[in-house]
């Protein structure tokens, strides 16, 4: 069901839950000061307690009043990144943070969206919690029919059409010493090097600990199974390839895009995962004959958690 910002903001200001779209992906979203709501996102989604969820706000501003310790170079990052694709991780003074909304942690995940719609509703509204707008382990959603499909059509949807990057945030969080990647998202780390002067690292865990409880699930997947080649030009079977590839022996070639282009297969990735299970596709090869560098490194990622 599609509303209007205004009917958005009512809704939550009722402790309802709503879908908006970001620049990045459509996001499920609940007051920060509404505990009930932020509960109905985690019922809703199925997803487990321990994964925090991220506060979007309005501005930078807006992010002071909650934060414990600025690190160092976080102006220089917020000032360059946002609003944009990039969540920062900062330690939080908890009593102002719904312990559900930061799974018990003692930070929080921001981002200020780069959207219209999100950034006028947020203005209406105050800092809102945002999961991706997809059931919990499938792929996010990046147009209002996605959101559809995992909610059914009578979830209200702000519609903003297809979102533009088409892959979540890149999320970075500060160790002391130096910025690090714990999502890999839409911005590349090699984006951050003119700022801090050196490539923040990707990492995953800080001995067994997860650092982004999220990176523990299975993700981004369809129902089909997918297998990731790098000879898939010469596959038969349902191949999910590149415009200006061919693929001789397929039986039918989803397109993701053209191999020179990773912002367009950014953006299309999620919408073709989709179209697999609307297609009833039990099985397809992904080409993944592409670089690991830059965006590219994010859609490696994402396919290898779609396919696992
Ligand atoms: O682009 C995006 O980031 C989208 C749009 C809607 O803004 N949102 C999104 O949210 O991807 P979600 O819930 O699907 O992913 C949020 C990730 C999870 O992996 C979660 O574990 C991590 O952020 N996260 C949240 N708070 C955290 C914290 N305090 N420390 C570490 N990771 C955190
Ligand atoms: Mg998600």
């Amino acid at each position: 069901m599609h509303i209007s910002i205004k009917e958005a903001a009512q809704h939550i200001h009722n402790g309802g839950v709503v879908a908006i779209p970001t620049e990045t992906v459509y996001g499920l979203a609940a007051a920060l000061d509404q505990p009930n709501a932020i509960n109905q996102v985690f019922e809703l989604k199925g997803r487990p307690s321990n994964n925090p969820l991220i506060i979007h706000v309005p501005d930078v501003a807006s992010v002071m009043k909650f934060v414990k310790k600025v690190p160092r170079d976080f102006e220089l990052l917020v000032t360059a990144f946002w609003p944009g694709p990039l969540t920062v991780v900062l330690p939080v003074d908890t009593t102002k943070i719904p312990e559900r909304a930061r799974a018990g942690l003692p930070t929080a995940a921001f981002r200020v969206p780069n959207h219209s719609v999100a950034l006028e509703l947020l203005k209406l509204t105050g800092p809102l919690v945002m999961p991706s707008a997809n059931l919990s382990g499938r792929p996010s959603a990046t147009h209002p029919e996605h959101v559809e499909a995992d909610f059914g059509s009578e979830f209200p949807v702000l519609d903003g059409g297809s979102c533009a990057c088409g892959l979540e945030s890149t999320i970075v969080h500060f160790n002391g010493e130096r910025w690090q990647v714990i999502r890999q998202g839409a911005i590349a780390p090699e984006e951050f090097l003119p700022f801090f002067g050196y490539l923040p690292k990707v990492i995953q865990k800080v001995g067994s600990n997860p650092i982004c409880p999220g990176q523990l699930y299975r993700h981004y997947a369809p129902k089909a199974k997918l297998t990731l080649s790098k000879s898939a030009t010469l596959l038969k079977g349902v191949i999910v390839g590149f415009s200006d590839r061919a693929y001789p022996a397929a039986e039918c070639v989803f397109s993701i895009g053209s191999s020179s282009k990773p912002e367009e297969v950014a953006e299309k990735l999620y919408a073709v995962l989709r179209q697999l299970d609307q297609e009833n596709i039990e099985a397809a090869t992904i080409d993944i004959q592409f670089p690991y560098s830059g965006l590219w490194a994010t859609i490696h990622e994402r396919l290898k958690k779609a396919a696992s």
